[in-house]
């Protein structure tokens, strides 16, 4: 399965909504989603620009549209980030790019409109609806609180009044989506109602169905390669063998861990078709689900080899995978690539879930993971996802928690660092990573909890986290 984008299809989407709606959580999602399977996505996040032009410590009256100096230098924030996108569209070839501000006129998505279909761009406006106080008062305790704009400000009750003045000053102002010529997809109270209109082309129908999938309920998403495998000792790829004595041990002790976590939550398990899979889900007393999308990367005539036997047998191929990791398939059988597209409806499935546990293989889980944390496809094959490991990820505003539960049950290592940045390997140990947000960076964190172990059965680790081999992009 391929997803062919042709070279002339451009998309802007055009967020739009009252300060708090989620617009920027939104874009990121989106962004990251359209990132991970292949396709050049940007976010242009005009209050990015505003902090930038003209600092980021503003009081609300700076919002007030009755502020006219004020409102010619949002105007002029606004048009340069246009701009730069525009650019970027031409320049380096931008297939989505996503501008991020409110938006919240006629007039503007009018002005937004005219330049972005003069330059053969077709726009798609998002718009974000939500009137639960609940909701907005949370979004602004998540994330307006830790605002740049409020860094110089400590007391929460000023930056709560402030805020608050902010978004009322959008409210006088604000037109809802209604131009019967756009396409758009309206968003209501977190999709809880989904109007869309104009909605053509194969990108805008992934995106809004994308959309419609999200939600913002606190959920948990555990990460479990099988237990070790008969050919994991062996050092051979793929197969469909068994679990090892140590493999199985690991099966056993895996539902003590994952109800601790679950504190008496509902959860499902994801497995592949493979047997490994399935044996280590076997003692875990809820609702299963298998995949065939999970199954592990297809070695084609690699499969049953070690990398030794491949080297010897398939040189050239050996070396062109090391060249290039991510893209190069397996002769009969898959690349990363491959693998990340078929994961697609997956990613959706995730998307739509409360809690998950995935018990899957090495190829697949770094696919998923990279979805989650944001790794480029050249650091996506080299993260380190050891045995008898569980990983539990917990979605936040901007990024995600990681937590990392090793066992103390011994299992072969089945990584293979990257020859080209053998030494890379040492910098194994930060968790830390960085998404662009409108926040600056957002950091996703690795909790570093004590572990709730029955004695001897598991060991909290930090040292081997789940990273990678390549050096991380400077965001
Ligand atoms: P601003 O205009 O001030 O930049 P914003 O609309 O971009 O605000 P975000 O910064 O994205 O708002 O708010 C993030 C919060 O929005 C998160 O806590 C997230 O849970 C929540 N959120 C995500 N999607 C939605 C949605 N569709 N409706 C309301 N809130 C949402
Ligand atoms: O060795 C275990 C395994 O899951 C193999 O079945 C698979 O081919 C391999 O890992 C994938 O890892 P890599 O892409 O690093 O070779």
């Amino acid at each position: 399965m391929t997803y062919v984008i042709s070279g002339h299809v451009r998309v802007a989407c055009v967020m739009v909504g009252l300060p708090a709606r989620g617009k920027t959580y939104v874009a990121q999602k989106v962004c990251r989603y359209l990132q991970w399977m292949g396709i050049a996505t940007k976010v242009f996040n005009v209050g990015n620009y505003r902090r930038e032009i003209v600092g980021a410590d503003q009081k609300h009256s700076f919002f007030d549209p009755s502020n006219a100096e004020a409102a010619q230098r949002r105007l002029q924030c606004a048009l340069e980030a246009l701009g730069d996108m525009l650019r970027w569209f031409e320049e380096e070839n931008g297939v989505v790019g996503i501008y991020d501000a409110t938006n919240s006129t006629q007039a503007r998505r009018k002005l937004l409109q005219t330049e972005l279909e003069k330059c053969g761009i077709q726009p798609m406006f998002i718009e974000s609806v939500c009137d639960d106080e609940r909701i907005i008062l949370d979004n602004i305790m998540q994330v307006k609180l830790n605002s740049p704009d409020y860094a110089h400000m400590t007391d929460s009750e000023s930056i709560l009044e402030d805020f608050r003045a902010r978004i009322a000053h959008y409210e006088h102002v604000y037109e809802p989506v209604q131009e019967e010529d756009l396409s758009f997809v309206k968003m209501i109270n977190v999709g809880s109602k989904v109007i869309i209109n104009r909605i053509q082309g194969y990108l805008q129908s992934r995106v809004v169905y994308y959309l419609m999938n999200l939600h913002i309920s606190p959920r948990a998403i555990f990460f479990s390669r099988h237990g070790e495998s008969m050919f994991n000792i062996s050092g051979k790829l793929g197969g469909d063998s068994d679990l090892s004595p140590r493999g199985r041990k690991y099966s056993e002790a895996l539902p003590g861990l994952i109800s601790k976590h679950l504190d008496g939550q509902n959860l499902t398990v994801w497995t592949s078709t493979m047997r490994r899979t399935i044996q280590t889900g076997q003692h875990l007393p809820y609702p299963k689900l298998t995949w065939k999308a999970l199954d592990e990367l297809d070695a084609g005539v690699c499969d049953g080899l070690t990398y030794e036997e491949v080297e010897q047998q398939y040189p050239e191929d050996f070396a062109m995978r090391d060249n290039d990791k991510f893209n190069y398939r397996y002769r009969g059988g898959e690349s990363y690539r491959d693998v990340v597209l078929r994961l697609e409806p997956v990613i959706m499935e995730l998307e739509r879930q409360h809690n998950i546990l995935i018990i899957g293989h090495q190829a697949v889980l770094r696919c998923i993971y990279a979805y989650y944390l944001n790794y480029t496809h050249d650091e996506l094959p080299y993260i380190k996802i050891p045995l008898h490991t569980v990983l539990k990820l917990t979605p936040r505003a901007y990024g995600c928690d990681v937590e990392q539960y090793r066992f103390d049950i011994e299992a072969v290592d089945t990584y293979r660092a990257n020859p080209k940045h053998p030494s890379s390997l040492r910098r194994v140990g930060s968790l830390r990573r960085a998404a662009a947000t409108n926040q600056g960076a957002a950091t996703i964190n690795a909790a570093l909890s004590p572990l709730p172990t029955q004695p001897g059965q598991l060991n909290a680790h930090l040292p081997n986290s789940p990273l990678i081999g390549v050096s991380p992009p400077v965001s």
